[in-house]
């Protein structure tokens, strides 16, 4: 099998590779000819563990091609996926354009068979819009070229930064909208490799797929949202959300999974497509009454730390020294999209703190947004030296267990404020911390 994985960013980075990775011979197309000659040279746009050894080890077997001309890598593909950005327009709904001039192109090329998958992110209805855009464009090119015959489908990815080589490789499942069984033929002789572990390759309807995405991220929204809200009524009335959780995620209906409570979800795809998801609704004259309460929720927990800090020093918070233990939006990524740490540090900053900061690998990308506006430190304790109070933002491993002796004494006065509940309150109590972390009274 040949296919075509057309944008370069997180998801096609990802698929193309898991794809070789298992024999099939792929292209990846990106326009951006910077983004090209350094993925030739081993260099990845994004970190994601363990993808640049696979990236080198699949060009180096020669099944895995980078390029920018779609010309050649369309020509005679058996499946090409779209997974270039679906960008937030200015009110909230997914902007198709790349998709659709992808969509173009591919019609423009293409010279024989071929299923034409979106894998990008995109609203219920976006697979027809291909189909329309690759007729228009077969049609222009005459009798001959209109005679060919496609196939689109959805094929939408469930991958978690950070953990997503994995989750392609060994997907719980994999949902696949389609309209021809010769289009279902495909995909199912396509995915066969991965589908080893005995996990289903569920397919639907394509606006089924499409809609199976968003429904998908925001429920785990929503599950974070009400969490972060149990959590906050826990400290109020003197109950533990630890205990809590444990109490209720041992209900199998419920799960353990994705119900720690933290300071707000972040991230490019929660609070993209839980807009986009309220948006088409109200486009289509229905109310998402749950995901406006799930994202006001979220705006209002990326606040709950500062105002911890706040309330700690009694609202004088002019000229302490803070450090910030982690700046992306969850560990093992360097995406500060959405990370609820740039609020946080936007509230510290305009309260006259001065901000010390320490990423294991986020640093480089949150200078493009705070720049010069906070001190980055080499290491988690070189951010702590005279420290008023330490927060902790993301859950990076290396924080899990600091010495704190060391962390005490580096510190001017020894307070901790634990976004995300990786600590333990009595511990941290006994040898001399004031402690306060989320959804516990302490
Ligand atoms: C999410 C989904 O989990 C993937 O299935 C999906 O494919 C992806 O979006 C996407 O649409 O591309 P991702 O954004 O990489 O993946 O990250 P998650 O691990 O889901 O975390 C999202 C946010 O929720 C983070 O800010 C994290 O800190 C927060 N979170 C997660 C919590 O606050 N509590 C939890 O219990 C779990």
């Amino acid at each position: 099998m040949k296919i075509a994985v057309i944008g370069t960013g997180y998801v096609g980075l990802v698929t193309g590779t898991c794809f070789a990775e298992v024999g099939i011979d792929v292209t990846c197309i990106d326009i951006d000819q910077k983004k090209i000659d350094n993925l030739h040279q081993g260099i990845l746009p994004i970190y994601e563990p363990g993808l640049e050894e696979m990236v080198t080890r699949n060009v180096e077997k020669g099944r895995l091609h980078f390029s920018t001309d779609l010309t050649e890598a369309i020509k005679d593909c058996d499946v090409a996926f779209i997974a270039v950005g679906t960008p937030p327009g200015e009110d909230g709904s997914a902007d198709l354009k790349y998709v659709l001039a992808v969509a173009r192109g591919i019609g423009e090329h293409m010279s024989s068979y071929g299923v034409i998958v979106t894998k990008s992110t995109v609203p219920v209805g976006t697979a027809a819009k291909v189909r329309a855009e690759i007729e228009k464009a077969l049609a222009k090119r005459g009798t001959d070229a209109s005679a060919i015959e496609f196939d689109v489908a959805s094929n939408p990815e469930f991958l978690k930064e950070g953990a997503a080589i994995d989750d392609f490789l060994k997907p719980d499942r994999i949902v696949v909208g389609i309209a021809s069984d010769r289009a279902e033929e495909v995909m199912r002789r396509l995915y066969k490799p991965f589908l080893l572990n005995g996990h289903p390759i569920i397919f639907m309807d394509i606006p089924s797929a499409e809609m199976t995405k968003y429904a998908a991220n925001a429920m785990l929204a929503t599950k974070i949202s009400f969490m972060n809200d149990v959590a906050n009524l826990c400290e109020i009335m003197g109950a533990d959300v630890n205990m809590v959780r444990r109490g209720i995620g041992s209900d199998a209906r419920i799960g353990t999974k994705f119900i720690y409570p933290g300071i707000g979800y972040g991230g490019s795809c929660f609070p993209k497509d839980v807009k986009a998801l309220i948006k088409t609704a109200q486009e289509n004259g229905y109310d998402m009454q749950v995901l406006r309460a799930v994202e006001g929720v979220n705006e209002n927990q990326k606040s709950v730390l500062f105002n911890k800090l706040s309330q700690h020093f009694g609202g004088e918070l002019r000229g302490l020294k803070i450090a910030v233990w982690g700046l992306s939006f969850k560990p093992k990524t360097d995406d500060m999209r959405e990370a609820p740490s740039l609020v946080i540090i936007e509230k510290l900053l305009a309260a006259g703190c001065i901000v010390m900061a320490y990423d294991p690998v986020a640093m480089p990308e949150a200078r493009h947004s705070l720049g010069d506006t906070i001190t980055y430190a080499k290491d988690e304790f070189e951010a702590l030296i005279d420290a008023d109070a330490l927060l902790v933002v993301t859950e990076w491993p290396d924080f899990r267990a600091p010495n704190f002796e060391v962390v005490g004494r580096l510190m001017k006065q020894k307070n901790i404020f634990d976004g995300r509940n990786i600590y333990d309150a009595s511990e941290l109590k006994d040898i001399g911390f004031v402690y306060h972390c989320i959804g516990i009274k302490t």
